[in-house]
C-alpha cells in the first residue's frame, strides 16, 4: 500500500525540480477556486476585482470574443443560449442517461449528442464538447494563477465529488490535460476538505464531511489519526445541490406569474434565466433575513406588448417549505453511508460543512439535529475543498521528506462498486464500493467460441443488480486474442481502480503467456479528445 502510495514521488524525482507553479483547482459546477501553496501558507487566486470564487461560466459573445468567470456569470440573462454554466452537471456521462436528460431540463443552452454518446453545445461561436468548456474554464483558473505566482502553471491535482464515475473523472482529467497542466492527482472534493481542517492539527478523529455544492451532494466519513486520512465510507447523488433549491423557488415565482397573468415563462429562456437568478438571490438573502420581497419587470409582455412585472414577497418559513425535500435527500444519504460504514451519528467527532448550499439555515439546522452537535463554523467552506488541493500538489510536487511532512497517507475509496455484464442482463461486481484504492482484481475468461480473436466486455458502476440500472462505463474490448479452441486459451483480465479513481484494464492469455490489447472505451467522452 505504502507503494502505491509513494508511486509519484518516486515519478516527480526524475523531473528534477520542476521549473513550473503547481496550483490546487476545485472545478465547481457554480463556482471554481484555485489555490496553491506560497511560503508554506495556502494562497486562493484572486482575479482582477480581488474575487476568490470563479464562476465555472463561458460566455461567447456576439463580438467574437470569449468571457470566463464573473463577467461572464453576468451574461446568464442577457444571452442565456451562448452562456454556458453547469457543464459539471452533464460532463463524461451519457448524453441519453437519465441524469443529463433531466439536468437539459434546466439548462437554457442547446445540448446535443456528439460521437460515442458525449453532450455537446452549441452557441454562436461553433459547437464544443462539454470537455472543451471545462478547458476554457481551466485555462482562465491557470492564466490568473500564472500571472499571480509568477511563473507558467505547469501541474495541479484537480478535485471532483466522490461520487464521480470512471467518464466524469476521465473527462475532468482530458479537460485539465487540454488546458495544459498535467494531473498530478484526481482527489475526491471531500477528501480535500479533510485534509486542510486536518493540517497541522494532529487530529485522532472520526469525521463526516457533509459537502452540498451547487450540483453535488457527498457525504464522506475519514478517520484521520495524525496525518494518516482514512476515508471509510463516502456516498452522495450527483444532482443534488443548491442548484436544485434556485429550481424550486424559481418554479413558485413562475406559478405566481401564471396565476396572475395567465403567462407560462417555461417556454422562455430569458424568462426562466432571470426568474433563476432571481431564485438564487433570494435564497442568498434568506440566508440572512427572515424575509425578502421585489419586483421583477419585464418578464413577458402581455396585450398590446404590455410589459409584465412580478412582486414577490418570500419569507423564511415559505422558503423552507419549498427547500424542505431538497434539504431531506441529502440526510437520507448520509444516513445511507453512516449505515454502509456500521457508524452511529453520534460516533462521529466532527462535521464539517463543505460547499454554498450549507449557508442554508434549515441545512445547518437538519445536521446540527441529526448528529447532536453543531457543525464547525470556523471553516470556509467555499475554499476549504481548493485548499486542500493546493496541500497535496504542493506535497506531491516538493522533495519527499517534506512532502510527508506536510500532507500524510491518505486512504481513498471507491465510491461505486464497479461491474461486468453476465448473460441474461445481471452484472457480476469485481470490485466492491468502499474498497481502499488503489484497488485490483483479476479475473479469468474463457472466451464463447473457438478461435475467437475479441471478446467485448460492458463495463458499469453502481449498485443494482440488473446492468442496465447502473451507470454505464463502456465497453472493454480485449482483441489481438491467440488464434486457438476455446479450452486453449486463459484469458486473465485485471481491474485496477488507481489512486485517482480512474480504472485501467490489461489482459493476458496465462496458457501462452501473451499479451492481449485491452482497451476501454468510456462512454460519454468522445475519443478524439486529446488524452
Ligand atoms: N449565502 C448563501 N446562502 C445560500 N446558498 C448559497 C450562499 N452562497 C452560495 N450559495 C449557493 O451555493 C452553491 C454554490 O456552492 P459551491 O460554490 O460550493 O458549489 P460548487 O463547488 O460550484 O458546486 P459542486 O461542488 O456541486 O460542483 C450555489 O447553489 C449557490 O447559490
Ligand atoms: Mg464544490
Amino acid at each position: 500500500m505504502l507503494d502505491d502510495l509513494f508511486d509519484e514521488k518516486s515519478g516527480l524525482k526524475e523531473w528534477d525540480a520542476p521549473e513550473g507553479a503547481v496550483v490546487g483547482i476545485d472545478l465547481g459546477t457554480t463556482n471554481s477556486v484555485v489555490a496553491a501553496v506560497v511560503d508554506g501558507k495556502v494562497r486562493v487566486i484572486t482575479d482582477a476585482k480581488k474575487h476568490h470564487l470563479h464562476p465555472s461560466v463561458v460566455a461567447f459573445k456576439p463580438n467574437g470574443k470569449r468571457d470566463v468567470g464573473v463577467t461572464a456569470r453576468m451574461r446568464r440573462v442577457i444571452d442565456p443560449r451562448n452562456t454556458i454554466f453547469s457543464a459539471k452537471r452533464i460532463i463524461g456521462q451519457s448524453f441519453r442517461s437519465p441524469g443529463v436528460q433531466s439536468a437539459l431540463r434546466h439548462l437554457p443552452y442547446e445540448v446535443f449528442e456528439g460521437a460515442n454518446q458525449e453532450p455537446m453545445v452549441r452557441t454562436r461561436a461553433g459547437q464544443f464538447s462539454v470537455v472543451n468548456i471545462s478547458t476554457m474554464v481551466l485555462e482562465y483558473l491557470k492564466q490568473l494563477a500564472t500571472k499571480q505566482l509568477g511563473k507558467p502553471v505547469t501541474h495541479c491535482v484537480i478535485t471532483v465529488p466522490a461520487n464521480f464515475s470512471e467518464g466524469q473523472r476521465e473527462a475532468t482529467r482530458r479537460a485539465a490535460s487540454a488546458a495544459g497542466m498535467q494531473v498530478l492527482r484526481i482527489l475526491n472534493e471531500p477528501t480535500a476538505a479533510a485534509l486542510a481542517y486536518g493540517q497541522k492539527r494532529q487530529l485522532h478523529q472520526r469525521i463526516a464531511v457533509f459537502d452540498f455544492g451547487g450540483g453535488t451532494f457527498d457525504m464522506t466519513v475519514l478517520a484521520v489519526r495524525e496525518d494518516i486520512y482514512e476515508v471509510v465510507a463516502t456516498g452522495g447523488d450527483p444532482f443534488l445541490g443548491g442548484d436544485d433549491m434556485d429550481h424550486a423557488i424559481a418554479q413558485h415565482l413562475g406559478r405566481q406569474f401564471l396565476e396572475e397573468h395567465r403567462v407560462d415563462l417555461g417556454e422562455d429562456p430569458s424568462a426562466r434565466a432571470c426568474l433563476l437568478i432571481a431564485a438564487e438571490q433570494i435564497k442568498m438573502k434568506l440566508s440572512k433575513d427572515q424575509s425578502v420581497g421585489g419586483t421583477l419587470n419585464e418578464l413577458a409582455y402581455g396585450e398590446g406588448g404590455k410589459p409584465l412585472a412580478l412582486k414577490f414577497h418570500v419569507d423564511r418559513n415559505m422558503f423552507n417549505m419549498l427547500v424542505e425535500p431538497i434539504v431531506e435527500r441529502s440526510l437520507d444519504l448520509v444516513r445511507y453511508v453512516l449505515e454502509d460504514a456500521e457508524i452511529r451519528p453520534e460516533h462521529i467527532d466532527e462535521v464539517i460543512l463543505v460547499g454554498g448550499a450549507t449557508r442554508v439555515p434549515l441545512v445547518r439546522d437538519r445536521v446540527a439535529q441529526f448528529f447532536g452537535a453543531r457543525p464547525r463554523g470556523d471553516i470556509n467552506p467555499m475554499e476549504v475543498v481548493a485548499a486542500g488541493a493546493a496541500l497535496q500538489a504542493h506535497a506531491l510536487f516538493a522533495p519527499p521528506d517534506e512532502a510527508t511532512a506536510s500532507v500524510g497517507l491518505l486512504m481513498d475509496v471507491t465510491s461505486h462498486s464497479l461491474g461486468i455484464a453476465t448473460a441474461g442482463g445481471y452484472v457480476e461486481t469485481l470490485i466492491a464500493k468502499n474498497t481502499t484504492i488503489p484497488a485490483e482484481k483479476t479475473r479469468l475468461f474463457t472466451p464463447a467460441r473457438d478461435f475467437q480473436e475479441a471478446v467485448k466486455l460492458r463495463v458499469c458502476q453502481g449498485e443494482e443488480k440488473q446492468f442496465a440500472e447502473n451507470t454505464q462505463v463502456g465497453e472493454l474490448v480485449l482483441d489481438g486474442l491467440p488464434r486457438v479452441r476455446r479450452g486453449d486459451m486463459k484469458l486473465e483480465v485485471s481491474f485496477l481502480i488507481d489512486a485517482d479513481g480512474l480504472l485501467q484494464v490489461s489482459a493476458k492469455d496465462t496458457a501462452s503467456g501473451q499479451t492481449a490489447r485491452a482497451t476501454l472505451r468510456v462512454v460519454g467522452v468522445s475519443e478524439s479528445e486529446a488524452a
